[in-house]
């Protein structure tokens, strides 16, 4: 067995505020765990530190602990309030950005994932629709490719979508739709493509009726995202691509409460009025989306879905 690198830990009376930051991160270099005994020590750092900047009141630590709390609370199996405020304090994705792109030094089609994806989403053929009961809104077909970092068509990636409706309403938020509406699954084929037919989803506030909606009220910040389609890709032997495409002319695509568009990621939604009918049902206008993705190399591993 490894020799444990942790220190011995002696301990100390705390004489002032000075001995408590050494005193607790002596504690914590008990840690077996060279990785945890790295992220806590450096927590502790940055919490200690962040104290003495603001000089946190007692009355300002009671309010934190209770923000804290109330995250929890309104956290269950069909919303995750905890996800929404490392959303929406620009966390989440600082994270992506930070392990995707070469830690930000190239462009990346990775984005943040979001509270709202549900693991099992329905198989869907390619080509077929992921409108699942009736969801009027304007008519939209997606067409995409996933390649390698050769740009190498990917055959076989698993790709969930998720997106919310033409009033901007995820399924499970609202009892007009069916179970999974606007969401499938999809394989892709020999040339790395899989395509649907969907209705173009529209922005929406990020719900706004816990404790991060109470932050964004006292910060003056609307609560709104752009609208966009989600996507997470899945091979064995590339790392899950997780990720989202904005609507071009989107309102709020310049102020995502989430901080989530990057240029890559802002796609060509493009309006048709003329030209063959994508469907025999279908009126112009509609609007098509292409859009190319890039899975690199890597460990695919499944997020915990947020919501059941
Ligand atoms: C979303 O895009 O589904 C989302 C992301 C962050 C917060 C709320 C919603
Ligand atoms: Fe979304």
């Amino acid at each position: 067995m490894e020799a444990s690198t942790a220190t011995k830990f002696t301990g100390k009376i705390i004489e002032s505020s000075d001995d408590v930051t050494p005193a607790v991160l002596e504690a914590m270099a008990q840690a077996d765990n060279p990785r945890l005994r790295e992220i806590a020590a450096s927590f502790v750092r940055h919490m200690h530190a962040f104290a003495r900047e603001v000089r946190l009141t007692e009355a300002e630590y009671d309010i934190g602990i209770d923000f804290l709390n109330r995250i929890g609370k309104a956290t269950h199996d069909s919303h995750n309030e905890g996800i929404l405020f490392a959303d929406a304090i620009g966390f989440s994705t600082l994270v992506c950005l930070l392990n995707n792109g070469k830690a930000g030094a190239t462009e990346t089609t990775a984005a943040l994932l979001g509270p709202f994806w549900r693991a099992n989403s329905p198989r869907t053929e390619n080509g077929g629709s992921i409108v699942r009961s009736p969801t009027p809104g304007p008519e939209l077909f997606v067409a995409c490719e996933i390649v390698d970092a050769a740009s190498k068509p990917l055959a076989n990636v698993e790709v969930d979508v998720w997106q919310s409706s033409p009033v901007g309403l995820y399924e499970n938020q609202d009892d007009t739709q069916t179970d999974m509406n606007l969401r499938g699954k999809f394989t892709t084929d020999a040339g790395g493509r899989f395509s649907f037919r969907s209705v173009k989803p529209a922005g929406y506030p990020v719900p706004a009726d816990g404790p991060v909606g109470e932050m964004l009220r006292a910060q003056n910040r609307h609560p709104y995202r752009p609208a966009h389609i989600h996507f997470l890709g899945f091979k064995p032997g590339y790392k899950t691509l997780i990720t989202q495409v904005s609507v071009d002319d989107a309102e709020h695509l310049e102020s995502d409460v989430v901080f989530g568009v990057t240029r890559a990621l802002v796609g060509d939604y493009r309006r048709r009025d003329h030209g063959e009918l994508p469907a025999v049902d279908v009126r112009a206008p509609w609007y098509t989306l292409n859009y190319r993705f890039v899975m690199q190399t890597g460990e695919a591993v499944l997020p915990k879905p947020p919501i059941k």
